[in-house]
């Protein structure tokens, strides 16, 4: 069933457990992670980044993923990822999305909070939650890593700003990691404290340490991005696919072992950070 953001980060924030939220890509990416999430009788996030909200791809994938929500018996958010224009934003509420990401981490902190507010106040319109983010969560590729998430920062932007849940930098980055990871679980808890317990997200999920991933979400962090580990599954299935002589070049069953293997990587991920069994 075709959840908000409210109600899913909501029924994480009262199970104290995590959401995994996917970024998608193509329909075998969806059904890879609804088949996982069916299976697994969890709730999920399917989310898509803004370089998708085009006439190209995100005509047709955003249709896709409503279908698959509204078809599915656990509950899924359609939602939108680092939006960084009302216009974005704009166009995935009308193709349907549930949930948005309104991402104003490299502006100033005073640009942050207007422009991430008036998307607050767009959204509440029709009861769909925004996530903000503060502290700039990079690319694991940059030779600069910001300054993490300040606690007291973080609390005055969700007063000003009114967002549902909040993206934070606290060692994470987007891609693979170059070395493993260190994530600061001791300021995840500042910020929850300072916050008056905002759900916490963490974005780049791929390569954290599971027992890291853990900690994290002991501490308040309610929904985990996974976007690499979506693109690598697949990508495997591809090549495994490839390297099969007797496969099938028919593109349905071709696709098979690509959706399996995206499926698998997500059973694993929803396992990981409590969500099976929570639909
Ligand atoms: P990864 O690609 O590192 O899993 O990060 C995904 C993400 O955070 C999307 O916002």
């Amino acid at each position: 069933m075709l959840v908000t953001l409210k109600q899913i980060i909501g029924m994480a924030e009262e199970g104290g457990y995590c959401v995994p939220a996917f970024n998608v890509y193509n329909i075998e990416t969806v059904m890879g992670v609804i088949s996982a999430a069916e299976e697994a009788k969890a709730p999920v996030i399917i989310q898509v980044y803004p370089r998708l909200i085009n006439e190209e791809v995100g005509y047709y994938i955003a249709p896709v993923v409503l279908a698959a929500a509204k078809k599915a018996s656990v509950p899924v958010c359609f939602h939108l990822d680092h939006g960084a224009t009302e216009a974005e934003v704009q166009r995935i509420l009308y193709w349907g999305a549930t949930g948005i990401m309104f991402d104003g981490s490299v502006h100033s902190f005073s640009d942050n909070v207007s422009a991430t507010k008036r998307i607050v106040d767009i959204c509440n319109y029709i009861n769909v939650g925004v996530e903000g983010e503060i502290g700039h969560v990079g690319s694991a590729n940059d030779d600069v890593i910001e300054e993490f998430t300040d606690p007291t920062e973080a609390a005055e932007f969700v007063k000003q700003t009114g967002v549902c849940c909040l993206a934070v930098l606290i060692g994470n980055a987007h891609g693979h990691y170059k070395k493993t990871p260190r994530l600061d679980i001791e300021r995840i808890k500042a910020i929850r404290e300072a916050t008056g317990g905002i759900p916490l997200v963490l974005h780049g999920g791929t390569g954290i340490p599971d027992d890291q991933v853990k900690a994290a979400i002991k501490a308040g962090v309610r929904k985990m991005n996974i976007g690499t580990d979506v693109c690598c599954s697949f990508a495997s299935g591809v090549l495994e696919t490839l390297n099969d002589p007797d496969r099938s070049l028919a593109v349905d069953i071709f696709m098979k072992k690509p959706i399996e293997s995206v499926k698998a990587m997500a059973l694993n991920k929803i396992n990981l950070v409590g969500a099976a069994g929570k639909a």
